[in-house]
């Protein structure tokens, strides 16, 4: 029989692209989602990927009783957790809400995975972790240093908790440390929707492209990197999904070495916002209205990441390109005029 897999946040940008690579994959998907940052119609674009319409419960998990009546309905084989606030600067005007949310609901999981002996549990971490690190690319060895944000925050502490409950519980667990997800999957059916104006960069410049957007502000060029733009690494989403299959699956089969680890899961390449605009106008064949503007606050100079570990342990690596990650960012926008 098919193992079935908790997706929570499972309609969102990284969430549904993982319930396609699952459901490709073999396994069964349930889905739980609050529809806060997305929508239904979601759920059937899945389906009509994947030809299979995944279970879904509108829940919201701050909600402790919708959590236990949850797991009371359905027998889970593991859970990758996406659902969670992400906006950094709105996470330091509602620090509660931003804690209650990401981290209230990862708990009342991982109670119920106690309770019920559950096991394998991945988590959706962030390269914020490092902040700026000294040493680039970043490796899992570089140290975790004091968060910029409260959304950066709720993501340190998220996994200090997966890392002490599973010491304390045996609950199998890996956080992925995802570096810039970009793109959308190569059918266009899926991909990301920001509400209002969007603060990623490919977004932005998808929107300023189709013209939604009067010009892209490029934050600083007066960074030590070789073109004065600040440097990221910009993982393909599709590639970014499958990372978690390959995470699952590790779990699954017990290869982990560790029963709480952590990867860092980007290209190991790293772009600046200039080759990044250049990318997207070769890529797209469109020209792109832009204007230096003074740094970001909070922004880092760069941070791009040694996949070394990743490819080894996981079995996993990127497939996709910028370029690719650009092009299909670009059809999706066009698809929703
Ligand atoms: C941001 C978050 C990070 C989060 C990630 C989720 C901050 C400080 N960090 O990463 O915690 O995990 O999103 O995707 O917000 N840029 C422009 N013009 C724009 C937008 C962005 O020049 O209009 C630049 C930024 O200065 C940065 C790069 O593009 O150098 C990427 O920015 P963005 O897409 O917002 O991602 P991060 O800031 O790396």
């Amino acid at each position: 029989m098919a193992k079935q897999i908790l997706v929570t946040g499972g309609l969102g940008f990284i969430g549904s692209h993982t319930v396609v690579e699952l459901q490709n994959a073999g396994f069964d998907v349930v889905v739980i989602d609050d529809l806060s940052n997305t929508t239904l119609k979601v759920l059937d674009q899945i389906a009509e990927i994947t030809g299979k319409k995944p279970s879904f419960e509108q829940i919201d998990l701050r909600i402790k009783q919708d959590v236990k009546n949850f797991f009371d309905k359905y027998q889970v084989d593991g859970i990758i957790h996406f659902a969670a606030f992400k906006a950094v600067g709105e996470s330091m005007h509602k620090p509660l809400d931003y804690y209650e949310n990401n981290l209230g609901a990862l708990v009342y999981l991982l109670q119920e995975m106690r309770d019920r002996k559950l096991d394998n549990f991945i988590f959706s971490s962030s390269c914020t972790v490092y902040g700026q690190a000294d040493e680039l690319p970043i490796t899992e060895k570089a140290p975790v240093k004091k968060a910029e944000s409260v959304y950066g925050n709720t993501k340190q502490i998220g996994e200090e908790i997966i890392q002490d409950a599973s010491k304390a519980h045996g609950i199998n667990a890996i956080a992925l440390r995802y570096f810039n997800p970009v793109g959308a999957h190569p059918s266009t059916k899926i991909g990301e929707l920001p509400l209002g104006v969007p603060q990623n960069l490919i977004p932005f410049i998808t929107q300023t492209a189709a013209g939604i957007r009067e010009e892209l502000s490029v934050f600083g060029d007066d960074y030590p990197t070789p073109d004065g733009t600040a440097v990221r690494d910009y993982i393909h989403v599709v590639d970014l999904a499958k990372a978690h299959i390959a995470a699952l699956n590790r779990l699954i089969e017990k290869k982990n070495k560790e029963s709480y680890e952590f990867f860092n899961v980007g290209t190991g390449k790293g772009s600046s916002v200039l080759e990044v605009i250049n990318a997207f106008e070769t890529a797209n064949d469109v020209k792109l209205k832009y204007k230096i503007v003074d740094r970001r606050a909070g922004d880092i100079t760069a941070a791009y990441a040694d996949t070394t570990i990743a490819n080894k342990e996981l079995a996993w690596k990127t497939e996709l390109g910028l370029q690719e990650a650009l092009k299909s960012a670009w059809e999706w926008q066009l698809k929703q005029k």
